[in-house]
Parts: structure tokens; sequence; C-alpha cells
């Protein structure tokens, strides 16, 4: 990566003129079977673009209770864009077709809803991966309520290798989508919005307003496409990884973590098991080398990634296991 940003060929992106960052939005727009993409510095600004297009000021835009546009991204939806959220409960964070449709509201009734919000693979429900049918029932509740459709799909590569799911299939569901290549996929830097071409075109105007306009990206955007182009498979080794750290684990420290619940690259830890809390397994963790940081005040989370060899993860297993004492 460090080699094909200090090779990459660039211009001004702001006049269109960076042929890296161009050749990248052309080939994630192509994975995902869509028109357009628009490069954008984070996968938190990627969301709030989709958002600002997806929901009108003083309208809902419903999502999961857990999601990270909730948790993790500064209250921007109401600051910057005056949309109103409502959360829905659910497991491991994802939604029930029918109780979106039930809380779907017209204008004649109050606040009228605008938008969906869905993500995949789902961060603080444990890299939990949602099924393609859920997703295409919430698809047919969005378009039978005219609300738009987003996916922060910060980790959708994660889900696209663990479940087999072709990218294209899963473009085809939304009306945007955000991706990372900053996460799993391993860049430095930088996400993309994916869409129809009209909708990136004002996705390119929100991206300026919220001073994400970049000059030479192509820079940023070559180690962007050393992930899309090397990293997507390989993530296999990171789910496998993190699956049989988490079968370790449990067959030592019951109560600690399901093995089941392990779909991708993501181990969350029931600090309860190690008789301590969040903050304290964490803290024992880091002590013993391992880096990890609590989830909630009760749990730690794990993740797995391309600077974590087969071999790490079985130091990281006995690490865990030397922290239950
Ligand atoms: C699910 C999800 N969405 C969005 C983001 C935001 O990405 P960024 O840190 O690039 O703003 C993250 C970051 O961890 C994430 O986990």
């Amino acid at each position: 990566m460090r080699r094909a940003m200090a090779e990459a060929e660039v211009g001004d992106d702001l006049w269109l003129e960076d042929p890296t960052t161009r050749r990248l939005e052309a080939a994630v727009a192509e994975r995902f079977g869509r028109e357009a993409a628009l490069f954008v510095p984070s996968g938190t600004m990627g969301n709030q673009i989709c958002l600002r297009l997806a929901a009108r000021p003083g309208t809902v835009c419903l999502a999961h209770e857990d999601n990270h546009i909730l948790w993790h991204e500064a209250g921007a939806p109401a600051r910057l864009s005056g949309i109103q959220l409502h959360t829905l409960p659910g497991p491991r964070g994802q939604l029930d077709p029918d109780q979106v449709r039930a809380r779907v509201r017209s204008a004649e009734y109050g606040v009228p809803t605008s938008a969906l919000a869905v993500e995949q693979t789902h961060n603080r429900g444990g890299g939990a991966v949602w099924p393609f049918e859920t997703l295409a029932a919430l698809r047919a509740v969005a378009s039978e309520g005219g609300l738009r459709l987003h996916c922060d799909g910060a980790r959708i590569w994660n889900a696209h290798v663990a479940a087999g799911v072709p990218l294209e299939r899963y473009g085809a569901l939304f009306d945007s989508l955000s991706v990372c290549f900053s996460k799993g996929l391993a860049a430095p830097v930088g996400s993309a919005v994916v869409g129809d071409r009209e909708l990136v075109e004002r996705a390119r105007g929100e991206r300026q307003l919220l001073g994400g306009g970049m000059r030479q990206s192509g820079v940023l955007a070559a180690a962007a496409l050393v992930a899309l182009e090397q990293m997507v498979d390989r993530l296999a080794e990171d789910h496998a990884n993190a699956r049989r750290t988490a079968e370790t684990v449990a067959a030592a420290v019951p109560g600690s973590v399901d093995p089941a619940e392990v779909e991708t690259n993501m181990v969350v830890l029931e600090a309860g098991a190690f008789d301590t809390d969040g903050p304290g397994l964490g803290k024992r963790l880091g002590d013993l080398g391992v880096l990890a940081a609590a989830q909630s005040p009760d749990r730690v989370r794990l993740v797995f990634h391309y600077e974590v060899s087969a071999d790490d993860a079985d130091v990281a297993a006995r690490a865990v296991l030397a922290a239950a004492g």
C-alpha cells in the first residue's frame, strides 16, 4: 500500500482530475453493480452524507438502537441534518421487518418516516451478518412505505466473504451504501458512497459542505485500490482466527463467548465470566499484551485483522485464558 501510495498518479480531485481516485470510484461502483461511487475521507462522513440525502430535516430515520450512526457519530443526524432517529431493538443489531413496517408513520399521524438505516456487518452486534433474505424483506418494507434505505456497509466485505453473497446483490438492495477501506481491508484512510449517478452527484455537493472535498486524493485512493483488489478475499483468514480463538476461550471459560455467534472478525467477551467488568478485562488483556477495548461496561471486543496472524491469534487466546486467572 505504501508503494502504491508513493507511485500514485494524481491530479486535483475537486476538478475531477485525479485519475487514481476516479479509477477507485469506478472500481467500487462496478463491484456493487451500481452506476457511481464517491471517495470520502471516513465512514462517518459517508454515512452522514447518505443520511442527509435519505431523510429531509424534520423527518424520521428508523434504525437499530445499536447502530454506529447512533453510538459513534457525535449525534450528527440531529446536529448536522435535522433528522430524528427512531430506534428499534433486535438481536445482534438486526431488525424484524414486520416491526419496522409497523413503525412507519405517514405525515397524517405525526412526524413522518422517510428513511431506514441498516448496518452490515453489525459492529456492536459482534460482527453479525444480516441474512440476505431479511435485508430483502426490509427493502420491500422500505419500498412499500416510500422510504430510502441506507446501508452502513463499513464491513460489508466481511459479510460478503462470510455469507458468500456477491457484492452486487447487496448493491442492488440499497438506495445508498457507505463502505470503508479502512477497517478489515487495512487502508489507512477512506470510504466510499455508492449509489446511482444522481445520488452520487448530490453526495459530491454534500461532501463539499461537510469539508470533505480533497485535492490530490489519489495518494489515498491508491491504498484503497489495493484494499479493494487484494484484501477482500483474505478476510476469511480473520474470520477463521476469530472463530478459533472463540472456541478455545469458550471451552476454558464458561459463559465467556458463544462461538456460534462469531460470524466474522469479532469476538465479544462477557467480562462477568472473568469475574470483572469490561474496563477491568480490557486492562488485564492490555497488561498481557493484547489490545482490546471495552465495548460496554460488561463486554470487551476482540477484532481480528490483517496484522493479526494465526499465531498471534493463538497468543491472544492464551492471554485471554490467563486473564481468567
Ligand atoms: C459500522 C461502522 N460504521 C461506520 C464507522 C465509521 O467509520 P470511520 O471511523 O471511518 O468514520 C465505523 C467505524 O468503526 C463502523 O464500525
